[in-house]
């Protein structure tokens, strides 16, 4: 197999003797590339959502991590590991949200409401981090939310408002919403997806919530990539529509050989790409790159160290939240509202 005309083979035998010596593990996605998860989980490293990836990075002994996504999870495996070396294949890989929601707009925002607990969803700078009482992903959002709202609790939500309006309508919470949203998930048409569901009527439709609330509405599955990834194998279906990041088919497919997935509709039938979902920022990430970052040791991220203990406090509540969640413990208290306010650092 050839990466852009480039052996595969020789490469990922570089990666794995440069991981072995220089103690390193990848952590990586579901939205890169197939050969790049397929490597991570072949050495001991890990293809998970953000939340996981998080964890997993945290709690891994390796001194170095090469985090194959974009940007804020690698600024987030530095804020929970300080002392170790954080590389990424490319360092301009972003994200719409971050990129939308600039600290210094939305801590006035923030300001201008002090009343209320600050929610940031994962995908934002360390800045914006720093600057926020919770920290969540799609995969938690839900609860963390819920538990906050019973606990009379008003809330400040960025940058998703996508995200932000599936957790409101959930929860009833009282969220006021950043105006921001992901560049690919933004594209999923409802009245395509309703064409296809038409002709497809068995198909079960999963959905990441970051999509527009026409499309959410059309699900049978609403859940970030590992909960689409558990639907996937728990629902009794053999034909299903997947709105996500196309990278997120690889690992359906491969834990799914007997299962039919189908991409969720982009554009209407003018246009050259009936399903373009793939986030450019991703799509950065290569085995080259990667080849690249563990000879040179180059691509290394650095999180301003103030911000980094600021930022952490965020992130540790939901990691803490997500862990009693897990285990079956109440977390009522943890999102209670004797759990003050962090306020401006
Ligand atoms: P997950 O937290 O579901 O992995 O999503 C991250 C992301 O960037 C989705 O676009
Ligand atoms: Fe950001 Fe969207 Fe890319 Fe996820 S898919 S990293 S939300 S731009």
């Amino acid at each position: 197999m050839s990466t852009f005309g480039i052996e595969a083979e020789p490469l990922k035998s570089q990666i794995k003797k440069l991981l072995h010596q220089r103690n390193a593990v990848m952590v990586a996605h579901f939205y890169v590339e197939p050969e790049l998860q397929d490597l991570a989980e072949e050495t001991g490293g890990l293809v998970s959502d953000s939340l996981e990836m998080a964890r997993f990075g945290r709690d891994h002994a390796a001194q170095t991590l090469v985090v194959c996504g974009v940007r804020f999870m690698g600024e987030t495996a530095k804020i929970l590991s300080p002392d170790k070396c954080i590389l990424m294949p490319d360092l301009e890989a972003n994200c719409s949200l971050d990129l939308g929601c600039p600290v210094d707009r939305f801590s006035a925002f923030c300001d201008a409401h002090p009343e209320r607990t600050v929610v940031v969803y994962a995908n934002t700078s360390a800045a914006v981090k720093a600057r926020a009482d919770w920290v969540v992903t799609s995969s938690c959002a839900l609860d963390v939310v819920s538990a906050l709202k019973a606990s009379g609790q008003k809330i400040i939500w960025g940058p998703d408002k996508h995200l932000g309006s599936y957790i409101q309508a959930q929860t009833g919470a009282d969220m006021l919403m950043w105006d921001g949203s992901c560049i690919v998930h933004d594209e999923f048409k409802a009245f395509e997806l309703q064409a296809l569901k038409r002709e497809y009527p068995e198909a079960k439709v999963l959905v990441h919530p970051e999509s527009p609330a026409e499309v959410v509405a059309q699900a049978d599955v609403v859940g970030s990539t590992s909960a689409i990834l558990q639907a996937a194998k728990a629902l009794p279906a053999s034909l299903f529509i997947v709105a996500t990041d196309k990278g997120m088919l690889h690992k359906l497919r491969t834990l799914n050989p007997g299962k039919t997935f189908m991409e969720a509709p982009t554009a209407g039938s003018s246009a050259t790409c009936r399903s373009c979902a793939h986030c450019p920022w991703m799509a950065m990430n290569s085995l080259q790159g990667v080849a690249q970052v563990l000879t040179n040791g180059t691509h290394e991220i650095k999180v301003d160290p103030q911000l980094t203990a600021r930022a952490r406090l965020p992130i540790d509540r939901m990691l803490d939240f997500t862990a009693a969640l897990k285990s079956g413990q109440p977390v009522t208290a943890l999102a209670s509202k004797l759990v003050p306010h962090l306020g401006a650092a």
